[in-house]
């Protein structure tokens, strides 16, 4: 059975690894990951916010120090509360690199198009073979344009692609009016890999003690099907590998991102709830049934199911009538 992948031009032996968290955040736990069957390591991220702390001690170039930015900055973590600081952060990568075989995947998490992404050289420096840029960003600022947005992401890209050898894969949400173009326009500037989507954090309110409080529940499966309609969208568009992170719960979920077309699949909440050897359980999963549909390689499931027929918009405007029709009380 040939579950060999290629993700972001690594090779890999099969598509699932364990997604950026914590869960790699320790020696013994990262050897554990990779006993557990991970292909891959994604180490959590670093965040831009920290980088420009320790270099400038600015946060988006204000002060946390001075009074008039106390407000907008108080929610930011200090930066002595983050597990690995920048320095840490490298150190860990090299450790990491040198205590297992699998690719190791760094993280950085930004969104604007400043110094701090230069921190991505150290990061090649200190042995990452990919890196994943994670652009968390909710657009709430009436002045900032969609095409501002997309350019602003893109342009990123293009600036860290000159910057470092290393593949980059683009990890970042489906709220854009035209996913499509924002994934052609980050493949023509040269990423390796997308990897959908992004999980958004809505922070609940307290009602009780009138303020908003953070709310993180781990995924089930029924985030998976929109991330399934994007990957059967851009199978055979863009040229960079697709990665599917958010949802992937179940053997089966895993199956049906590959037959969605996903070179790599990223898991979290699963490890969280069932622990590191539940990567080792969806690779034997998906061997059962390629045995059971006679497929040999992996190659001849990914993006089987096309979801595009000839025209995506009509073939997703037909799928929405039928299910809107298909209810029955
Ligand atoms: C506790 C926790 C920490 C996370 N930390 C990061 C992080 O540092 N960087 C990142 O890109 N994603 C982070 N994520 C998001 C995951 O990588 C993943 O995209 C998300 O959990 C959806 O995948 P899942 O459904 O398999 O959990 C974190 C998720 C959890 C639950």
């Amino acid at each position: 059975m040939k579950l060999e992948t290629k993700y972001l031009g690594l090779t890999l032996a099969h598509p699932f690894m364990v997604g950026a968290s914590p869960l790699a955040d320790h020696l013994d736990s990262v050897k554990r990951l990779e006993d557990g069957g991970s292909a891959a390591i994604v180490l959590r991220s670093l965040f831009e916010e920290q980088i420009t702390m320790t270099e400038s001690a600015r946060i988006h170039h204000m002060d946390p120090l001075d009074q008039s930015f106390a407000k907008v900055l108080a929610e930011f973590p200090r930066p002595e509360t983050f597990p690995l600081s920048p320095d840490d952060y490298l150190e860990h990568l090299r450790r990491v690199k040198a205590a297992v075989r699998v690719p190791v995947i760094a993280s950085l998490n930004g969104v604007t198009g400043e110094s701090w992404a230069r921190f991505a050289t150290s990061i090649e420096q200190a042995g990452a073979d990919a890196l994943e840029l994670n652009i968390y960003e909710m657009a709430t600022d009436p002045d900032d344009s969609a095409l501002g947005i997309e350019a602003r992401i893109r342009d990123l890209v293009s600036d860290l692609k000159r910057s470092v050898t290393i593949p980059i894969a683009v990890k970042l949400g489906p709220f854009f009016t035209a996913f499509g173009h924002v994934a052609r326009q980050l493949d023509r500037a040269r990423a390796d890999g997308l990897v959908l989507f992004n999980r958004f954090y809505q922070p609940d309110i307290d009602v009780f003690d009138l303020t908003v409080v953070p709310h993180l529940e781990l995924s089930t499966s029924a985030e998976l099907l929109l991330r399934l309609q994007w990957l059967s969208a851009l199978h055979g568009q863009v040229r960079c590998s697709l990665a599917v992170t958010g949802g992937v719960a179940t053997p089966v979920d895993g199956i049906k991102s590959i037959l969605a077309g996903a070179h790599a699949v990223q898991l979290v909440s699963a490890i969280l709830r069932h622990g590191p050897g539940y990567v080792g359980a969806m690779r034997d999963g998906l061997v059962r049934w390629m045995e059971s549909k006679a497929f040999s390689s992996i190659d001849q499931v990914r993006g089987l199911i096309d979801g595009r027929a000839t025209d995506t918009s009509l073939f997703e405007r037909a799928s929405y009538i039928r299910t809107l029709q298909s209810w029955t009380s």
